[in-house]
């Protein structure tokens, strides 16, 4: 199927496939939504379209559009998120095409990269309605509140949008927004993402501001893409043609910003790089209100834009697993064939989702020597915003990540405290986690809860692990199956 074209496509879509409820009832952003957003979400409800919001007559607003993995692999047509990353990785693992038809069909696997390159349009439908700066935009945008000691309203699914002119590059990053009157706002953006780098970028030349884009609903491709920690400088707008199967149109702002042409409501402005204000608190996915508040630039608006019946999107946070679990283990699978091209060694990888993604990692791998998990720890501490990561525990390739009874049992047996655990102090760290000393600085923990090579336990061989003996197994089969029906309360699972 075509990619769908925009968040009300999505919407559709989740109708027909059953998946959408529509709300009549009066409700606030105030509160009252994301409240209602989070119970949803923790008894693994559907999406949400409240069609009758207190105070914004004309605006719907929609939630919790990613209630599970399953339906935004189907959203996406693909049978597993893995296959995204494969579409980038595939071409480089490809063997060299030494005769004529390998040769074809390599020149086919490239040319399917050039389409999805975003190209440029000269329309978009959010253009129906504008609101200029002086008629105070901001107040006319169902903006939520998220918790009751929230410092204020945010924006909690803006897509912020900034480019690096040198280097020809979009960025797309959701760094949550926090409302200060009808024209401004802060924006959220941690040290280690993107829109900060233009930021200090900017700093650097000199520059007093930088011009901006925050999108509020898309399709959920270019959505998951905001999200997805792509390694600069690959260009987000590319990316979400690579997530889409198909490039996305772009519509330039009159502040030179290339926005997605199908965005439900577009805020242009400029980032002021010397204007720093308090942001927060805010109730996060850590569960936690942030503290300390932190001080992050002030976005002055320009013009809002917005379609005609507008629709608002927003997610929350709180204690996990919530949305933003769903969308973390979206990113887990499609970016594992990725650590797979750079670690071929890791079998498996489990971001559990109540370990926050910064907080825990657990990986599987195919054990070769010596100090090897040790290896993982650093190599994934040294990718990306894996780097982030606080705690990770390396297991055998014997041991599934998601199957945590296993894990425990490879963590209380395998491990020789003394030995397996790596402390390293001093390290960057994700910006809210609250265990934090100072805001993004912290320590790592690693935990090799593999089993030991001799030369890793003084010479001892690791003892055998005990096995059924499968002719033994062959003859109890029928004593098994007679257990197995025999009707009783008890549930059995032999
Ligand atoms: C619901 C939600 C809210 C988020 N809020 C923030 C935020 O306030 N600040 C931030 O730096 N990252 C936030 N993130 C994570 C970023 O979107 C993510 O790290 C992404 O990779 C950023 O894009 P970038 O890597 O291109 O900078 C949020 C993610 C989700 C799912």
């Amino acid at each position: 199927m075509d990619p769908l074209k925009d968040l009300r496509g999505y919407l559709e879509w989740l109708e027909d496939n059953g998946i959408l409820v529509r709300i009549k009832q009066p409700v606030s952003p105030i509160l009252e939504i994301p409240a209602i957003l989070r119970k949803v979400m923790y008894s693994k409800g559907p999406s949400l379209l409240f069609e009758n919001v207190k105070g914004f007559e004309n605006w719907k607003i929609a939630g919790n559009l990613f209630p599970n993995l399953k339906t935004l692999a189907n959203a996406l047509s693909v049978q597993k998120m893995e296959e995204i990353g494969e579409r980038l990785v595939e071409p480089l693992n490809a063997p060299l095409p030494l005769e004529f038809f390998d040769k074809v069909k390599s020149i086919r696997e490239i040319s399917k990269i050039s389409s999805y390159i975003p190209k440029k349009t000269s329309k978009a439908n959010f253009t129906e309605n504008v609101i200029e700066k002086d008629n105070n935009p901001l107040d006319k945008i169902p903006f939520f509140k998220t918790w009751p000691k929230d410092g204020g309203k945010y924006g909690t699914f803006p897509m912020v949008i900034t480019m690096d002119k040198e280097k020809n590059v979009i960025n797309m990053g959701v760094y949550r927004f926090m409302v200060l009157d009808g024209k401004k706002g802060v924006i959220h953006w941690q040290i280690h993402k993107r829109g900060s780098m233009m930021h200090k970028k900017a700093l650097e030349k000199g520059e007093d501001k930088i011009p901006v884009a925050i999108i509020i609903g898309s399709d959920p491709g270019t959505m998951l893409t905001s999200v997805s920690p792509v390694p600069y400088p690959l260009d987000k707008a590319l990316f979400a043609g690579i997530i889409r199967n198909k490039g996305i149109e772009l519509y330039e702002l009159d502040n030179g910003i290339l926005v997605p042409s199908n965005a439900e409501v577009v805020l242009e402005g400029y980032v002021k790089t010397k204007e720093l204000v308090e942001e927060g608190p805010f109730g996060d996915h850590w569960g936690y209100y942030d503290k300390p508040v932190e001080k992050y630039p002030v976005f002055e608006v320009d013009k809002v834009y917005f379609r005609d019946n507008p629709i608002y999107y927003g997610s929350v946070t709180g204690i996990p697993p919530l949305e933003d679990a769903i969308l973390g283990k979206a990113i887990e699978r499609m970016f594992k064939p990725i650590i797979n091209f750079l670690l071929p060694e890791v079998v498996e990888i489990n971001y559990p989702p109540e370990g926050v993604f910064q907080g825990m990692l657990i990986v599987s791998i195919k054990k070769m020597y010596p100090g090897h998990a040790k290896k993982v720890m650093n190599a994934l501490w040294g990718l990306g915003q894996s780097s982030l990561t606080k705690i990770i525990i390396v297991v055998d390739s014997d041991i599934d990540p998601n199957d945590i009874g296993k894990v425990i049992w490879a963590v209380s047996s395998n491990v020789n405290p003394e030995k397996d655990v790596l402390i390293i102090p001093n390290s960057h760290s994700d910006a809210l986690d609250p265990s934090n000393e100072y805001p993004s600085f912290g320590s790592k923990l690693g935990i090799d809860a593999t089993k030991k090579l001799p030369e890793e336990n003084n010479g001892k061989i690791w003892p055998e692990i005990v096995e059924e003996d499968p002719n033994v197994l062959k003859s109890i089969e029928n004593v098994i199956n007679e257990i197995m029906n025999f009707k009783s309360n008890f549930k059995i699972n032999l």
